[in-house]
């Protein structure tokens, strides 16, 4: 077998990812890892995890991206090694459309487009990219939990930068798909199974070789 497939599941906050990428994962068992973002067991996610649930620790806008694209940049050899050594696929809960999305949403001076990709350009690309929407998500504020982004403006504004970046990220010849997935009203197992659905081909497709994608 050829290396393994990178799917990665995005979403806005309480968008039903977890669940999902746990559900993929135990799919694709054994042959499969799970893994998310941020990784807060490293000593730049201990940063990280310090910033979204302590409201008055304060870092520079610019600061705290570039601290979610190195925590990326630190898992990379991992995620090479789990790909073409180990040939496992990976289910990746959150990556750098949301680096992007939640910094675009800030709306700061100078943190363009160009500016948030930069420092993700050449980091592993995934095959597929599953984006979970919930229209209805945002209506009823109870679910929200008490870390820093969840907000339902903010959360409203970073759907708009989601599918911005979708749109700036795409490849020409669909090499890195993005598949977007209505979850309103549907049951754990229904979208479940809506992933396999276009997952199920990715995974089932033989690699021409050990290559990775790059942003
Ligand atoms: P996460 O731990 O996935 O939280 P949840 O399980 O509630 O979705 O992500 C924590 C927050 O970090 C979430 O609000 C999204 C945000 N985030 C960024 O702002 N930039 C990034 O690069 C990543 C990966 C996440």
């Amino acid at each position: 077998m050829t290396r393994g497939k990178f799917i990665l599941i995005e979403g806005l906050d309480r968008a039903g990812k977890t669940t999902q990428v746990n559900r993929l994962y135990e799919r694709l068992s054994p042959n499969s890892e799970s893994m998310k973002f941020p990784e807060r067991s490293t000593q730049i996610g201990g940063l990280i995890n310090e910033y979204l649930t302590n409201k008055s620790f304060q870092m520079p806008d610019q600061t705290i991206h570039l601290l979610f694209s190195s925590n990326r940049w630190e898992r990379q050899e991992y995620i090479e090694k789990t790909l073409v050594t180990d040939k496992k696929h990976i289910v990746m809960d959150r990556y750098v459309y949301s680096g992007i999305a939640y910094s675009l949403a800030k709306e700061v001076d100078g943190m363009d487009f160009d500016w948030c990709f930069g420092c993700d350009k050449g980091l592993i690309r995934p095959d597929m990219t599953v984006f979970l929407v919930n229209s209805k998500s945002n209506d009823n504020r109870e679910g929200f939990g008490k870390e820093r982004y969840e907000q339902k403006c903010f959360q409203e504004k970073v759907h708009e930068k989601f599918d911005i970046t979708f749109q700036k990220l795409a490849t020409k010849d669909n090499t890195s798909p993005v598949q977007i997935i209505d979850v309103t009203d549907k049951s754990i197992t229904e979208v479940e199974e809506l992933i396999w659905k276009v997952v199920e081909p990715v995974v089932g497709a033989k690699s021409a070789s050990n290559q990775l994608l790059r942003f």
